[in-house]
């Protein structure tokens, strides 16, 4: 029995204490609770969101220790355009992010936050991105008024009181101030998911501040994620010297079990948690995939000259639909038990169901909106031109990544994992083959910033739509994204041993709109490729674009694939990239302030070899 008083601070730090003291002045929460990190604390919280109807307890025989919730339908992604980075000067935002004046936007934002917390329990957060107490890890303090941040961060990252005794230690946070904005009159009745129609996730580089309104979703809520993990910390790692990247870490173990890392970048839903948990074909004797994270690395330069990365987060935030014993198993096992669902479907037995995670859906279930759904509605919603869908496309499960079968035993390792290959790779129906590898990091760097890719669910905003979205970073980079390339660009003073640059795509589709690659578990096969060319150990053919691998030179065991399949697949379409070229120069026009000139010279000499 935890006989604990919430209120007692669990801190004597006292630049701590007093800015807790001023958020409470400002925002009147009717408690306040420093989170100690406990299972007991977890477990009222939980039971407290259950009694409240936020979450319900899912079936513990068939999801032990799982929860689900569903948002309000306003709140369901990221909000790209109400997200901003407040530096002094607005060149140093840069073109790509929403601005607003430092003071002005502090201003506005005591204005939101006076009385924001009403009627609710203000938490104290203290989480630790990276292993508590490693060098390389980052700390934060989360200001909340939403109980289903402090139960889903508890997953996301390393939270506790063993963090209050860093920073009474000396170390230092970064301040964190969360509402979900809707304060509640004495005797008025809570929603399940309280929010605001007005949001504001905003960034305050040179303070390292991040302040948040109105949503209890995701990356605009868990602050540790995006908007520490990359936005601040992408600036610290420009000042320091290191690399804060949207990429997953995974290592290769060969049958002669040496192990090579890479890490990747692929934009939001674009294949990243299930690159990081492959499943090497059957015919892969000998082959294992580690996992080390599936969304954020840290990447610092070593002193044997080599760059290592680590994983701040303790959890995968995964997007359901599309997640199946079939598709992911790692991802399936990872998220069977102690797992918080969000926006996917219920079913009458306590379970969850999303659509992809079984080939015949369940005869019923309630859809993320609280409606029954079974196949026949959906059909007859799609007939009527609705999605029909049971889960919203950017549902998710937070799940804890020591579940993972194929987590890395390194995967905490304060040194982190030394990259061999670093890869980008956008979701191109077009234009784009399925592999090829930069002449040299410069190069490399340019295909990074020229990175295409169609949109997903989870940003508000056109699905579908290629946009630029350089090193998967568009709506992460903290700070001015040319600048970001030139930091790019300077490791190569920095690292002795610089990781091999490739691009996939594992997205591309026939003119009937039909996937040319199988994607998955055979997307192995191109990281084998990848693996041998940085363990010099195959070939590759110069063309205009890049290095591409020849037919024989990826192991086909086990897959149906033939040479013309592969063709398709990897095909040069001269028109194709004449637009896409011309599509990269209006991105770089966007830039051109700042731009390095080393990018404007890659690209007019890409141009000479096209
Ligand atoms: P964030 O968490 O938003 O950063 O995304 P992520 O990059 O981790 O995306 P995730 O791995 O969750 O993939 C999301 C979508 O991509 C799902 O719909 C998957 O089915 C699909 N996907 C993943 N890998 C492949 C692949 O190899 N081929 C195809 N066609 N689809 C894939
Ligand atoms: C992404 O959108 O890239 C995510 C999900 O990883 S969120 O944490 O909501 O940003
Ligand atoms: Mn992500």
């Amino acid at each position: 029995m935890n006989t604990r008083n919430p209120a007692t601070p669990l801190s004597t730090n006292p630049k701590l204490l007093k800015w807790v003291e001023e958020i409470a002045q400002l925002t009147k929460p009717a408690a306040i609770h420093w989170v100690d990190g406990s299972k007991e604390e977890d477990e009222a919280l939980c039971g407290q969101l259950v009694a409240g109807g936020t979450f319900i307890k899912l079936n513990e025989k068939l999801w032990p220790g799982c929860y689900y919730a569903k948002s309000d339908p306003g709140d369901v992604a990221r909000v790209e355009e109400r997200t901003y980075i407040c530096s002094v000067k607005k060149d140093d935002a840069g073109p790509t992010n929403n601005w607003a004046d430092p003071v002005e936007m502090k201003a506005k934002l005591k204005g939101l936050f006076a009385g924001s917390m009403a009627g609710r329990t203000m938490y104290v957060l203290p989480y630790s991105m990276g292993p508590i107490g490693s060098p390389i890890s980052q700390i934060g303090v989360e200001i909340t008024d939403s109980a289903y941040v402090v139960v889903s961060m508890r997953i996301m990252a390393r939270i506790g009181k063993a963090v209050f005794d860093q920073i009474d230690k000396g170390l230092f946070f970064v301040p964190c101030v969360h509402t979900v904005g809707a304060p509640l009159a004495a005797g008025q009745k809570d929603v399940t998911w309280p929010c605001n129609k007005e949001k504001y996730i905003t960034h305050f580089p040179e303070t390292r501040e991040i302040w948040s309104f109105g949503s209890g979703y995701g990356g605009n809520a868990l602050l540790g994620k995006k908007c520490y993990a990359l936005r601040i910390a992408s600036t610290m790692a420009r000042d320091e010297g290191w690399m804060a990247e949207h990429m997953l870490i995974l290592g290769v173990e060969n049958p002669k079990g040496e192990k090579t890392y890479v890490a990747a970048a692929f934009p939001s839903a674009c294949g990243k948690t299930n690159f990081a948990m492959l499943i090497p074909p059957a015919s892969f004797k000998g082959w294992k995939i580690w996992t080390v994270g599936d969304d954020i690395a840290w990447i610092k330069p070593n002193k044997d000259g080599r760059l290592y990365a680590i994983n701040p987060e303790a959890g995968f935030f995964g997007v359901a639909p599309g997640t199946s014993m079939k598709t992911n198993p790692n991802a399936m096992l990872s998220l069977a038990k102690n797992t918080i669902f969000t926006n996917v479907a219920l079913t009458p037995e306590g379970g969850v169901w999303w659509e992809g995670m079984t080939d015949t859906p369940p005869a019923e279930l309630i859809d993320w909106k609280g409606n029954k759904w079974t196949p026949e509605i959906a059909k007859e919603a799609k007939a009527a031109g609705k999605d029909g869908l049971s889960s919203h496309p950017n549902s998710r499960f937070a799940a804890p990544a020591s579940q993972c079968p194929t987590i890395d035993p390194a995967w905490e390792n304060p040194e982190g994992v030394p990259i061999s290959a670093m890869i980008f790779g956008g979701r191109r129906a077009t234009t784009m083959p399925l592999v090829f590898q930069s002449f040299n990091w410069t190069h490399g760097v340019y295909l990074g910033a020229t990175m295409g890719s169609e949109m997903t669910a989870a940003a508000a905003g056109t699905v579908g739509q290629v946009r630029r979205d350089p090193m998967a970073m568009l709506p992460f980079c903290g700070y001015n994204v040319s600048d970001y390339f030139a930091h790019w660009l300077s490791m190569q003073k920095k690292v002795k041993f610089l990781p091999a640059i490739f691009h996939v795509n594992w997205f591309r589709k026939s003119t009937d709109g039909k996937f040319l690659w199988p994607g998955f578990g055979d997307n192995t096969r191109v990281l084998k490729w990848i693996v041998d060319r940085v363990n010099g150990q195959t070939s590759a053919v110069e063309t205009p674009i890049g290095m591409i691998p020849k037919y024989e030179d990826i192991d086909w065991t086990g897959l149906n694939f033939s040479k013309e399949d592969f063709e398709k697949v990897m095909s040069f379409d001269k028109e194709a990239w004449n637009t896409e070229v011309v599509s990269q120069e209006e991105f770089f026009f966007k830039l051109r302030d700042r731009l390095p000139k080393a990018l404007i010279n890659e690209r007019a000499q890409l141009i000479a070899r096209l």
